[in-house]
């Protein structure tokens, strides 16, 4: 990929004035498809009730994308609505990372499918695969572009479609997860350094591949020709995802040079709702500065964070120039953690 002109003048004149180049989140939407499924509809399918989802996971209703309504549809909404909070054009977006683990085909990336029917012509757009913390990774994968002036504009965006995943036939997964997507805008502008700067202020990435067959797909192009189906060992992904979560915001707050009492909110990986809670427990961090959107998307994977970013920032509780962490954690395992000052 070339260096744009516009890029190279920017991280020169930011070079000359000692000034940080950021990336500056400009504006985020989200998308969920319009059939509503509820715990109720659930407990007709299996061994389940309302009651038990609810008290185990905090979920009440998830949303499942319509027959022929692909990831890339979800993530072309999300980004639309995007660039409308962003008040921008997409032919502005010179580079599109998609997080995803259930891309509309196995090749091209689905970030391609939404450069086209966004009527984008230039720039990169690519995916990546992290499973439920594929956003916060894609988010580092284009803060980096940014910031060494391989692009402007970004497009950040997690999408999924985990139903097509799953074993509707297993309580012990299928009751958890839903679809959805979110996307932000992300754009590099020129700061002062810490710590008082908008943008992305750092990301920390993490993963392990030696705990594979506590979450997985039971199938792939290359294994079985197929998409197979999510397995996962509950309990186990329970008691890391606390641990590493709470050790991953962490590490990023120290690489931001900040500490739990200067959040002002948290935006976690939507996947339970006692795991949101164990984790501000363990950073010691108030309950009602922490973003629960569970109860209504359940876990949508990528797209959890940005739904739920979009949803804060949309009813007014996130603010310009609030700190915000957001973090998650996925199959691999993968996980890690942003620190965005808004
Ligand atoms: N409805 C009713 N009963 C269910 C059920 C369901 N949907 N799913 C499992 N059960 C049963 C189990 O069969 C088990 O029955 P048994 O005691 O007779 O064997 C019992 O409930 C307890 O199961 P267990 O798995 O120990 O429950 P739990 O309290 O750990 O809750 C999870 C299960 C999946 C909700 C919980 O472990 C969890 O949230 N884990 C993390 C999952 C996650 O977030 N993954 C994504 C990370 S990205």
């Amino acid at each position: 990929m070339s260096i744009r002109p516009a890029a190279l003048k920017r991280e020169a004149s930011a070079a000359a004035a000692g000034a940080t180049v950021r990336s500056v989140i400009a504006g985020c939407g989200s998308y969920l498809p319009e059939r509503i499924m509820t715990n109720h509809d659930l407990a007709k399918m299996v061994d389940t009730s309302d009651e038990w989802i609810v008290e185990r996971t905090g979920i009440r209703h998830r949303h499942i994308a319509a027959e022929g309504e692909n990831t890339s549809h979800l993530a072309v909404k999300a980004s639309e609505r995007a660039l409308a909070a962003a008040g921008m054009k997409a032919d502005v977006v010179d580079l599109i990372v998609l997080a995803t683990a259930t891309p509309d085909e196995t090749f091209p990336a689905t970030a391609t499918r939404v450069q086209e029917r966004l009527g984008i012509v230039r720039g990169a757009a690519f995916d990546v695969q992290a499973v439920c913390s594929g956003f916060i990774y894609a988010l580092a994968v284009a803060d980096n572009f940014l910031r060494l002036g391989q692009a402007d504009t970004a497009l950040v965006i997690g999408a999924e479609t985990f139903s097509r995943i799953l074993d509707w036939k297993d309580r012990s997964t299928c009751v958890l997860f839903g679809d959805g997507a979110g996307a932000v805008v992300l754009k590099a502008g020129q700061g002062r350094g810490l710590p008082t700067d908008r943008g992305v202020l750092t990301t920390k990435l993490h993963s392990d591949g030696r705990q594979h067959d506590l979450l997985y797909a039971t199938g792939g192009v290359s294994s079985t020709r197929t998409a197979g189906v999510v397995r996962m060992d509950g309990p186990k992904v329970f008691k890391h995802a606390v641990e590493r979560l709470a050790e991953v915001v962490e590490e990023s707050l120290a690489g931001a040079g900040l500490t739990s009492a200067d959040v002002d909110w948290v935006v976690p990986h939507q996947a339970n709702r006692r795991i949101i809670d164990g984790v501000g427990k363990k950073l010691g961090l108030p309950a009602e500065r922490v973003v629960v959107t569970v109860d209504h998307h359940a876990n949508t994977s990528a797209a959890s964070v940005p739904l739920a970013l979009t949803e804060a920032v949309g009813d007014g509780r996130i603010q310009r120039d609030e700190v915000v962490v957001m973090e998650a954690m996925g199959g691999g395992f993968t996980w890690g953690a942003a620190v965005v000052r808004m």
